[in-house]
């Protein structure tokens, strides 16, 4: 049976307040808070015709590494014209909007892990257009990180164990919001949502459960690699691109994700573009991760003054 505790609260971004810290979650519970708080449905608008979705996402798929991973024009053209079809509803594309001005990285981000798990899954998963265009969780994966302070998105200093778990808290958060806006906790995007960063050994989280559906580890994939080939608040330089790339196959060494997906994301990096499955991987190591890291780092928690 679905249980999840919720450590913080979960309010939508016009300050709802949908569940308080401290509830032991069930689905029924969640049920009961969508059905007693939207008798009707939110508007839809078309993702890329919605603000400056459309030019950001090309001006971020010119910049390397995705440019080479998306060197083909047909490619790019066939992609854009998948995403043309992909509907929202408004409070998700207000989201967006809420990163973009608030958190440019994670605007950046949400965005590139759809564009790349996009071409991933066209490799992986037989009906992948119609898995993108009604789950669409590339966009929506994160959609936690509202709830969220932004202090602790920014921070570029070790995380304390309540920041840290602020910040895992965004993917039960995001299941609770997307369940919410699509009346539906049954719909991909909210499995997606809270499952992105469980891992095959069950070593991830919120749950600790083993990673097993396919077009969540490729979103999973896409989550890692993006975060790795970026400056992060806890990491001023990016990993280069083998040396995310090593990164990535040594999780598939240790069982945290497949090998497919590895594979295909390696074969979209090589200008020759093999097929996913004639890509033979190196078990070399020879990047070089940056040297300052505090990801992973636990800082003392900050002891409050008894006057405050
Ligand atoms: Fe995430
Ligand atoms: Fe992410």
């Amino acid at each position: 049976m679905f249980k999840l505790t919720l450590k913080y609260p979960i309010y939508t971004l016009d300050n709802q307040l949908l569940f308080p810290p401290g509830t032991l979650l069930t689905k029924e519970m969640l049920d009961a808070v969508i059905n007693s708080h939207m008798p009707y449905s939110y508007q839809t608008h078309p993702l890329l015709s919605h603000g400056s979705v459309k030019k950001d996402c090309l001006n971020f798929l010119s910049t390397p590494p995705y440019v080479t991973i998306f060197l083909d024009k047909k490619e790019v053209n066939d992609l854009l014209n998948l995403l043309e079809t992909v509907h929202l509803s408004i409070p998700i594309l207000q989201s967006l909007d809420y990163f973009r001005q608030h958190d440019f990285y994670t605007y950046d981000h949400v965005l590139m892990v759809f564009a790349l798990s996009t071409l991933l899954a066209k490799d992986l998963i037989p009906d992948y257009q119609e898995c993108i265009q009604l789950s669409a969780t590339g966009p929506t994966h994160d959609i936690g990180k509202i709830c969220v302070p932004l202090f602790i998105l920014k921070k570029t200093t070790p995380l304390t164990r309540t920041e840290q778990g602020f910040i895992e808290h965004h993917a039960g958060a995001g299941y609770v919001l997307l369940g919410y806006y699509y009346k539906d906790t049954q719909h991909l995007a909210c499995k997606v949502a809270l499952d992105h960063h469980e891992r095959r050994d069950s070593s991830g989280y919120p749950r600790g459960i083993p990673l097993k559906d396919p077009l969540v580890e490729i979103i999973a994939v896409s989550d890692i690699y993006d975060a790795l080939i970026k400056p992060r608040p806890y990491r001023s330089t990016a990993y280069d691109n083998r040396a995310a790339l090593e990164e990535i196959t040594e999780m598939a060494e240790q069982k945290k994700i497949g090998w497919d997906v590895v594979r295909a994301l390696i074969a979209h990096n090589r200008k020759s573009k093999p097929h996913f499955r004639d890509t033979k991987i190196s078990a070399e190591k020879r990047g070089t991760p940056p040297s300052y890291n505090v990801y992973g780092i636990i800082a003392e928690e900050e002891e409050k003054d008894p006057k405050d």
